[in-house]
């Protein structure tokens, strides 16, 4: 019997949406293709799309399909089972839209694409545990998938307690925390310091320091290049 040895891969979850997990995926799948020949990125549900090229799509979809190198990550369905056009929380959206997110389903496409890939990156979705439906969640999702994970902490004011809150949980689900980055979405007062409590009170290593990007590397999605300069900045979890 032939039977494949899980692919390897890392779940990126973040203190909060908007806090960098796309921008790092998008790096991290840039950084395994270095050790790894087909690298395929996946997310669960997604919940907003805007006109980009002349076409209705997701942001975050844009960019993992460009930084991603598996065939099949050239196509955003193969990425996403579930494109829902409002950008709000998407156990809401898809209840407006009377559709029930199918957790086995979202299991289901992930290990389709995991089972051709050589490494996988995995965005989260919102928070650690954003909820799908009326008995899962995305933290459950983690779970189901077994990766392990890295945690990115938007450098802002409260970021301590929701990296500390956001470690308790993963743990707590039995998953492993393989590193945190550090990625600076503001003007930070005490910015170093701030690092430097959370790399005392993490119990993770630091993979890198993210700096303030500037307007035209942030725009989404984000271009290849911005994608190429914060992988320098990343090392890969030993
Ligand atoms: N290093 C950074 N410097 C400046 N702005 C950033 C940085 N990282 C993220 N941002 C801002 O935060 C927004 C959300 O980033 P994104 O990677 O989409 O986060 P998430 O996937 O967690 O929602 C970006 O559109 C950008 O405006
Ligand atoms: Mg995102």
């Amino acid at each position: 019997m032939n039977i494949k040895k899980a692919t390897p891969g890392f779940f990126v979850t973040g203190t909060d949406t908007e806090v960098g997990k796309t921008l790092v995926s998008g790096a991290l799948l840039l950084k395994l293709q270095k050790t790894y020949s087909q690298v395929a990125a996946f997310k669960p549900v997604v919940a907003g799309v805007s006109l980009i090229d002349g076409k209705d799509q997701n942001e975050d979809l844009v960019t993992l399909s460009q930084a991603a190198n598996h065939p099949a990550s050239k196509d955003a369905k193969n990425i996403c089972p579930y494109i829902l056009s409002t950008a709000a929380a998407p156990h809401l959206v898809a209840k407006n839209q009377h559709i029930e997110l199918d957790d086995q389903l979202m299991i289901y496409s992930y290990h389709a694409l995991a089972e051709q890939a050589d490494a996988m990156v995995v965005e989260g979705v919102g928070g650690f545990i954003v909820p799908f439906n009326k008995k899962k969640n995305s933290a459950d999702f983690a779970k189901d998938i077994g990766l392990p994970v890295i945690l990115v902490v938007g450098m802002r004011l409260g970021c301590i307690n929701h990296a500390l809150l956001t470690v308790e949980a993963i743990q707590a689900r039995g998953l492993k925390v393989v590193g945190w980055v550090a990625n600076t979405v503001s003007s930070m007062q005490l910015l170093e310091d701030n690092i430097e409590s959370l790399k005392d009170l993490i119990p993770a290593p630091l993979l890198g320091v993210i700096p303030k990007l500037n307007t035209e590397e942030i725009t989404t999605p984000y271009p290849l290049k911005t994608l190429e300069k914060v992988a320098n900045y990343l090392q890969l979890p030993k």
